[in-house]
């Protein structure tokens, strides 16, 4: 028996679920493994652990994660539940869409509900994890093939999604570097409705951005994934969106390319608030797009804080309210942070030098309040802006695509 075959088995479920068991009582792994093992092998203990904690951490993204079979790299790559629920809704229902390199399902369990979907990885394990999971789904209408792109015939096929594994390890990432390629995935699409889920610093030529739409899609205060869309009516080429996913809804922005080149304008001092970007925009190079789509100020010249004195409610941009500003000496700031009674201080620094943000961090004061305080650049020097996060009213529920409705 395959060894993802006794998994699946009453004896393979029942070992992994009291594996997890013990490991979320914080058991000692090894008297768990000592306690499997009375009953199976050592292999099948260890193979159940390793089940287990991957079914815990899997809990961040997926509700059904401890029914579902991954392993440690399928689980890191795999799409959360909410992305790809986000993602799917991309697709027009009905349609039929094939999910290429589907890996352990993660987009695939978005795509399948009211779609006929096709589930696609050339790793034999990884399609029959991804079979397991769309069962575990309840996805009827959804068949997996162990094939590869090249291999698999779409001509059936409405709506294509790719999720190209990524064959350099690193950050920067050049399009070249997937398997399939981008160029054979660009050639094989027809005139097929696509989207192309790559890493955020994924680097496009020029001329190929020029052709298509590129949306940068974030869960939390992260950049989660740069969604390359081709033929899609809602998503014009040489445009750019950054979508923010979260609990309380999806709010997205779209700009033209063109925005990234197109400077803002710089305060001469900080208004009545401070806005900070969702890391989505930055991934986007969109922070001069945002602050002149909203009417607001770069603090500084390579700062990527905004400034006004307009109420912004943006799930693309954290608020805070200034209390004051202090040019950046270490003295001014400590003499200021006593006066002020700060007790707890959550720094945030871009573009400072290290030494100064760690003599920062070393200020302490007896004070009470809580305080954020933020060293950036500005047009009169460096600065430091003591202000408060806010939190605004739940943003809409809808993804507009056109900047202008999203002002508040
Ligand atoms: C990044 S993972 C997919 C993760 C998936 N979207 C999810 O959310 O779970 C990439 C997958 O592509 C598969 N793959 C790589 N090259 C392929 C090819 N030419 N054809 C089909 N699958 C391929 C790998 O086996 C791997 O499982």
């Amino acid at each position: 028996m395959d060894k993802f075959d006794w998994l699946l088995t009453a004896a393979g479920r029942e070992s992994a679920a009291l594996a997890r068991e013990r490991l979320l009582e914080q058991e000692n792994i090894l008297r768990i493994l000592k306690r499997m093992r009375k009953s199976i092998s050592p292999a099948q203990a260890a193979m159940a652990l390793e089940l287990a904690k991957l079914q815990i951490r899997a809990r961040t993204k997926f509700t059904r994660a401890d029914e579902m079979l991954f392993t440690k790299t399928s689980l890191e790559q795999a799409t959360s539940e909410r992305l790809a629920l986000y993602k799917a809704s991309r697709f027009p229902t009905g349609s039929s869409v094939a999910d290429i390199c589907c890996g352990i399902g993660g987009d695939a369990i978005g795509l399948a509900p009211n779609r006929t979907l096709a589930a696609v990885d050339q790793q034999q394990v990884i399609a029959q994890m991804a079979q397991h999971n769309l069962a575990v789904y309840q996805s009827t209408n959804a068949s997996v093939f162990h094939l590869s792109f090249e291999g698999f015939d779409i001509s059936e096929i409405d709506c294509l999604h790719f999720d190209p594994d990524r064959r350099v390890a690193g950050r920067t990432v050049l399009a070249h570097d997937f398997s399939p390629p981008l160029t054979t995935i660009f050639s094989g699409i027809g005139g097929r409705l696509t989207g192309i889920k790559l890493a955020p610093a994924t680097n496009l030529p020029q001329h190929t951005r020029e052709k298509i739409h590129r949306e940068f899609i974030g869960e939390r205060r992260e950049t989660k994934q740069q969604l390359v869309w081709l033929n899609h009516p809602e998503y014009p080429k040489n445009r750019t969106s950054c979508t923010v996913v979260s609990s309380r809804g999806v709010e997205s922005m779209t700009f033209d390319n063109d925005e990234q080149f197109k400077l803002c304008e710089i305060a001469d001092q900080t208004g009545t608030y401070l806005y900070e970007p969702h890391s989505v925009v930055i991934a986007a190079r969109m922070v001069n797009g945002i602050a002149r789509s909203l009417g607001l100020q770069r603090v500084g010249n390579g700062s990527a804080y905004l400034t006004g004195d307009q109420y912004c409610n943006s799930a693309l941009i954290s608020r805070f309210r200034i209390e004051s500003v202090v040019p950046l000496s270490i003295e001014r700031v400590a003499n200021h942070i006593h006066r002020e009674q700060y007790g707890e201080i959550e720094w945030k620094k871009r573009a400072v030098e290290q030494e100064t943000y760690e003599q920062l961090l070393k200020l302490k004061s007896r004070g009470e309040r809580k305080i954020t305080a933020v060293v950036t650049p500005s047009q009169r020097g460096a600065i430091v802006i003591f202000c408060q996060r806010e939190v605004g009213p739940p943003v809409p529920q809808k993804v507009s695509h056109d900047p202008a409705k999203n002002e508040t």
